[in-house]
């Protein structure tokens, strides 16, 4: 290196590169220690004094996640609690007077299948989507999975065990036979019930009406045509409204 290169660089610097491999020189020593008010010697001793709080502090970070991730505790439901919510209902089911008493909050659907034990209304989604428990109030189709069981009381409820007379079937049930309306089955219940509900609701007959018509139901067999052809046939074999 020529003086140029050196610059500004005062008298008595050198370009002897730094010996970090070997000892510290006792002045740096003494130096680190003044400075930083710690040895290097005192600080590895702290560090290692200070694992075990580390660690159990670690411990202590561990539970606390368990915990968040554990499921949050709930007060048992007492029978107390749970009489607080009981409300008393009157329903006109299928025809039939249905005194019962429901959970204010339990939904239509899960009174007609756990208390009344009328299982022919499915449980699709639970979420208004699907349309796979539709029964008609009034005559009018309703999703009973987002219609409270109490605001049906005083009302008259039509499920599918309500659509045949003895054994004669409803026009719409005999005509989903008829064209095959069905794969799996599990979506037909609400299908024929919001046929039957559309006869009275006067949906134009073409396809592509009863097609929007029909929209709330989904059937994942795809039986769309069929089911088509069959609330066809029905409204023209005069289905009757429940
Ligand atoms: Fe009610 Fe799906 S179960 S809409
Ligand atoms: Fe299977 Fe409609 S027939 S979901």
């Amino acid at each position: 290196m020529n003086s140029e290169d050196r610059g500004d660089r005062s008298e008595g610097e050198t370009d002897r590169e730094p010996d970090l491999d070997g000892p510290v020189p006792e002045e740096v020593g003494e130096l680190e220690t003044v400075r930083g008010g710690w040895s290097r010697r005192a600080f590895l001793g702290a560090s290692l004094g200070a694992l075990p709080i580390v660690s159990f502090a670690s411990v202590g970070l561990q539970a606390a996640r368990l915990d968040a991730a554990a499921p949050p505790r709930v007060a048992p439901r007492t029978p107390a609690s749970a009489a607080l919510h009981e409300v008393p209902i009157t329903l006109h089911l299928n025809g039939q007077e249905r005194r019962l008493t429901v959970d204010s909050r339990a939904s239509l659907l899960d009174a007609l299948r756990e208390q009344v034990g009328l299982a022919g209304t499915k449980k699709g989604c639970d979420h208004g989507q699907c349309g796979a428990c539709t029964v008609l109030v009034d005559g009018r189709r309703v999703l009973s999975c987002l219609t409270l069981a109490a605001m049906a009381s005083g009302h008259r409820v039509t499920t599918i065990e309500g659509l045949a007379q003895g054994d004669q079937l409803h026009p719409v049930q005999a005509a989903f036979l008829q064209h095959d309306a069905f794969q799996c089955g599990y979506c037909t219940p609400g299908q024929i019930v919001s046929a039957v509900g559309l006869l009275a609701e006067g949906c134009p007959s073409d396809p592509a009406a009863i097609r929007e018509c029909m929209s709330g139901n989904l059937c994942r067999c795809g039986a769309y045509p069929n089911i088509v052809a069959a609330v066809q046939a029905a409204r023209g074999s005069g289905g009757r409204p429940a």
